[in-house]
Order: structure tokens, then C-alpha cells, then sequence
């Protein structure tokens, strides 16, 4: 039997494990302040090799508000000091332990794009439990890029 493709070129079983490593991640979140427990998973293409891999973070709030790093932006943090600069990103998953819909924020939207493209996968938390999914182009258009003169 073949199995349903999902559009990113994900099975359902990867995207599953995907958004299990994110709920797993929530488990270690910082967040004495929010009491809001999130979770990132991000799948990547790792260095040279282009070996698919999972890397994932926890939101580390600060008793200086502004200085929370976003599961999404720790997950981003770890994957390049483990596998350098020329990783990409093809998808991510967000998860959180409050039950909660929840988009990833519009900073983590940029931070994604810096190592993925507007065909980049999201996978976050709907209402009700479900799961909402879409491409980080549908989430960031018109996105800032740098470009020198
Ligand atoms: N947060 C994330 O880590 N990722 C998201 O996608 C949404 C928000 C964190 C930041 C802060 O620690 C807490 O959730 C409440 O905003």
C-alpha cells in the first residue's frame, strides 16, 4: 500500500514523530513566568551529507521579559552549533503543554526563514486539539531579506 503524501515530501509517520519530539521537548521548558510550556521540533538537512535530522529546543524565559528565547528560536540555536551554517530547514513542529492553539511568533517566523525557505513546513497547535499546518510563506509573506547595495 502506498502511503499518502503529504505536499512537504513528509510521511504522516514523520510528521507524527515530528510533532512527538516537540511535545517531548515541552517537557523541559523554562517558563516560570508564562507557565507556558512549549516544545520545537525542526527537521533539517545537516552539513555536506544533506542527512535528514531532528533537532528540537524548549522556551528558556528570563526574569528580563524580552530575553525569553522561543522553543522555535532554541530548537534553531542548538541544530546550527551542532551541524554549522549550511544546514536548512524543510519543516518544523510546534508543540505546547497548556493545551493551547498556538502560532509560532512572528520573530521565530523570520528566524525559520534564515535557514529555510517559503516551502518550509510548520505544523503548530489548533484549536481543540488539532493540528494546524501550513508553509512559512503562507505565514511570512513579503519577508525581510538582506541584500547588500
Ligand atoms: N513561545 C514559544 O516558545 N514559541 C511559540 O511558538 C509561542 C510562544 C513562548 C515564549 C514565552 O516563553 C511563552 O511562550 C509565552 O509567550
Amino acid at each position: 500500500m502506498t502511503e499518502h503524501q503529504h505536499p512537504s515530501g513528509l510521511t504522516s509517520k514523520e510528521i507524527e514523530d515530528l510533532r512527538q519530539r516537540a511535545t517531548e521537548a515541552a517537557e523541559n521548558a523554562y517558563a516560570p513566568y508564562s507557565r507556558f510550556r512549549v516544545g520545537a521540533a525542526i527537521l533539517v538537512c545537516a552539513g555536506d551529507s544533506g542527512e535528514s535530522r531532528v533537532v528540537t529546543g524548549c522556551n528558556v524565559e528570563n526574569a528580563s521579559f524580552r530575553l525569553t528565547s522561543c522553543a522555535e528560536q532554541s530548537a534553531i540555536a542548538t541544530a546550527v552549533g551542532i551541524y554549522g551554517p549550511s544546514l536548512r530547514i524543510r519543516a518544523v513542529a510546534v508543540a505546547n503543554l497548556n493545551g493551547a492553539a498556538s502560532m509560532p511568533c512572528g520573530a521565530c517566523r523570520q528566524t525559520i526563514l534564515e535557514f529555510g525557505t517559503a516551502e518550509t513546513w510548520i505544523f503548530y497547535p489548533a484549536e481543540q486539539g488539532l493540528v494546524a499546518e501550513a508553509t512559512l510563506g503562507e505565514l511570512l509573506p513579503a519577508a525581510f531579506r538582506f541584500a547588500e547595495g
